[in-house]
């Protein structure tokens, strides 16, 4: 299905592309045979040419809503991985993904603080951040890895109330990505919001599904 899309999308951006040099073929084909084609040409292909290319384009922007819809739909209803054999190496795993957005959080601390983090660094490290925050619900919280196994620091609630932790997640990601987009654009100015905004996407989750330091 999605090679479908994708070959009527291609097949209509050329037919878009050959549109202009063919009319202009014909145009300066002068007599004889030329004229028949430049009877025939704009006439009867062009628009089906633009019937097919809006076609195809609306077919396309169904296949990419229905693609959404169905992601969504798996991320709501996705269950935790099961447990892997090795439940302290996926605490340990997961604890270095976590270190590795802190330090991602720490640029962007700097550039709040004008301590020197420049935009294009901020944008790398939203991308960190994104990066990890897609893997939290679909890898990162294997069941059995709470408090007990390992070190780890995750509270037993956390795999109870998956799609509450699904939706930390997901917020995480979204406003990480809102950072990125902010940063390609340059504009230091329109950064602090979303900084601001991935800063609190984190301490949510932690206060609720990871236990506090004593
Ligand atoms: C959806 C929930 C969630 C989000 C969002 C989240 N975390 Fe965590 N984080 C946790 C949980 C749960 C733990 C405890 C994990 C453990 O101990 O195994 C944790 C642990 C940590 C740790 C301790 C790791 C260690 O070495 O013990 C750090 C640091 C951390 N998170 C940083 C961040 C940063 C920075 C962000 C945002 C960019 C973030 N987290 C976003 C749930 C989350």
């Amino acid at each position: 299905m999605a090679e479908a899309g994708r070959g009527g999308a291609g097949a209509s951006s050329e037919g878009r592309l050959h549109q202009g040099p063919e009319n202009h073929k014909s145009g300066s084909a002068g007599s004889g045979g030329g004229r028949e084609g430049m009877g025939l040409m704009p006439a009867s292909r062009c628009p089906f040419r633009r019937l097919r290319a809006a076609r195809s384009a609306l077919a396309l922007r169904a296949l990419v809503s229905f693609g959404l819809v169905l992601m969504l739909a798996v991320g709501l209803c996705s269950e935790p991985v099961a447990a892997g054999d090795d439940p302290i190496q996926a605490v340990a795993d997961r604890q270095a993904e976590m270190d590795r957005m802190a330090k991602a959080m720490q640029v962007i601390g700097r550039f709040l603080k004008n301590e020197g983090a420049t935009v294009a660094e901020v944008g790398v490290s939203a991308g960190t951040i994104r990066a990890v925050a897609v893997r939290l619900v679909s890898d990162l919280f294997p069941e059995g890895t709470e408090i007990g196994v390992g070190g780890s620091a995750a509270r037993p609630e956390l795999w109870r109330q998956w799609d509450v932790f699904g939706q930390y997640a997901a917020n995480l990601s979204a406003t990480a990505g809102r950072l990125a987009a902010v940063a390609a654009t340059g504009d230091a100015g329109a950064m602090r919001a979303p900084m601001i905004a991935v800063v609190r996407a984190c301490g949510a989750c932690h206060e609720l599904f990871r236990q506090k330091k004593p």
